[in-house]
């Protein structure tokens, strides 16, 4: 099992509409090459996480890092770890703007949850998970790890 992580800037802010388009095509894909993963996104800046066999992580990074829709493509993670930290997201989405969401669950309040379960398989990932949330004031009063 192989995980990447990497941060990227957006050419242009993304609507609700374009972050939706890309999820989907991220989650047929990701479905179609055993590919895991996280998306987060805040104000122009991406964090991704990706995780499966290493030739289709490489091959999915590939493609991403050609899409001109962002930019300061810049790696912080990659190497083979001993399980998945999301087996069962094809691609997670959460973003800080989800916070006032009344009814359910949001993507957000997900990720949450599973910090604490995340530090303790990969604390390097989960601190900068934990850092891309800490980026919005509003978000640091509901970090407990
Ligand atoms: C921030 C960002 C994240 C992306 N994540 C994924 C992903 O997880 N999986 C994926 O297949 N494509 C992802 N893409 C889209 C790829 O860049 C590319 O457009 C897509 O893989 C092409 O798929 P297609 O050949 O099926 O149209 C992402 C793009 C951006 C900008």
């Amino acid at each position: 099992m192989y995980r990447t992580v990497y941060i990227s800037a957006a050419t242009n802010l993304f609507s609700d509409a374009q972050l939706e388009a890309l999820l989907a095509v991220a989650r047929r894909n990701n479905q179609r090459d055993h590919i895991s993963g996280l998306l987060m996104y805040h104000d122009g800046s991406f964090l991704q996480v990706l995780e499966g066999e290493r030739e289709a992580v490489e091959a999915c990074i590939t493609r991403i890092a050609a899409n001109p829709n962002h930019t300061q493509f810049l790696r912080l993670v990659q190497g083979e770890v001993p399980d998945r930290l999301f087996p069962a997201w094809s691609m997670g989405f959460a973003r800080p703007e989800d916070l006032g969401d009344a009814d359910g669950l949001t993507g957000l309040d997900r990720v949450l949850e599973e910090l604490p379960r995340l530090r303790g398989l990969d604390r390097q990932v989960a601190t900068l998970i934990r850092s891309f949330f800490a980026t919005h004031s509003d978000y640091l009063a509901r970090l407990t790890v």
